[in-house]
């Protein structure tokens, strides 16, 4: 399956119209937020930051079955990444809490994809990511999340991208088919396991040669000591210390911990290049196929 046709429509087969499907109601969607027990129980979650499973409505359109690391309430959020209001909030606010550093971050890792026609952008969220691909004159760009909900952001905010539901660590997209891949604040939210299987999935999905940009949190903000984020960030550096530890992210520590050349060595990866981009760290390596 290499010819840009059959690509074109195994894809096809697998995209949903995100823009105009109708998405059933998670629990959260059906609380009134001015009633104060409903609010209560929002605000609830996130500041006592208990971590709950999310609770699937039934006819939730779904590709692939989530597993069940995905169904913890990441980031606090109630439900986390599966309801309508919630996810709503966290699109916008994502980029707030990062004061702003991730259109900047994004830019630089898409153009890292200079030259590159078709690239997948895993873990596209709401879309931000894959937007910045196209800012960058990639041609084709094609989102892959696992919360319908996320996917519906994206596809009513940015109109170039396509949108597919799927998993990073199985997105069932034919073999070869993509000059390059990024990923944008995903690994560190993936089990280890899951992690592993998700490079694996991306080396098969490239071409020969092809690239792999990665963008995760920096390490600094995770083992640092606020003395000298301090000294080297100000204010900025102590801000993103705290968030690393206030933000429920339950794989963060084990991915801040993987020696990356390693990891990347063993699913069949060279590392181009790991580059400090404060409150972000950008990783570019190439499909090795010696
Ligand atoms: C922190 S958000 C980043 C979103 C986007 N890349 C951006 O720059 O705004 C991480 C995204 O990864 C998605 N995600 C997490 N685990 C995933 C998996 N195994 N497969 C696909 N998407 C996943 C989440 O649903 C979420 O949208």
């Amino acid at each position: 399956m290499n010819s840009a046709a059959d690509q074109h429509g195994a894809l096809a087969e697998l995209e949903t119209c995100w823009h105009d499907v109708s998405l059933p109601d998670a629990w959260p969607d059906r609380l009134r937020w001015r009633r104060p027990r409903d609010f209560w129980q929002l605000l609830r979650k996130f500041l006592l930051r208990r971590v709950g499973r999310v609770e699937l409505p039934r006819d939730l359109p779904l590709r692939v079955a989530l597993p069940k690391y995905l169904l913890l309430e990441f980031h606090n959020l109630p439900n986390g990444n599966y309801s309508k209001k919630i996810t709503q909030g966290y699109s916008t606010g994502f980029d707030r809490v990062m004061l702003g550093e991730m259109r900047r971050a994004r830019r630089a890792l898409a153009a890292c994809f200079e030259g590159c026609r078709r690239v997948l952008d895993l873990g596209c969220g709401a879309g931000y990511s894959s937007q910045a691909l196209v800012e960058a004159g990639v041609t084709e760009v094609v989102g892959l999340d696992a919360s319908p909900y996320l996917l519906q952001h994206a596809a009513r905010q940015f109109a170039a991208p396509r949108f597919v539901q799927g998993l990073a660590e199985d997105t069932r997209l034919p073999a070869g088919g993509f000059d390059g891949i990024s990923a944008c604040f995903l690994f560190h939210e993936l089990p280890p396991r899951y992690a592993r299987d998700a490079l694996r999935e991306c080396r098969r999905l490239l071409r020969p040669d092809g690239r792999l940009a990665i963008l995760e949190p920096a390490s600094e903000q995770f083992f640092g000591r606020p003395r000298a984020l301090w000294r080297q960030y100000g204010w900025r550096g102590l801000y993103f210390w705290w968030l690393a530890r206030f933000v429920n992210e339950p794989f963060a520590d084990a991915w801040h911990r993987t020696e990356v050349p390693r990891w990347l060595a063993e699913a069949g990866f060279a590392l181009v290049e790991d580059r400090d981009l404060f409150p972000a760290r950008l990783i570019v390596a190439q499909r090795r196929d010696a």
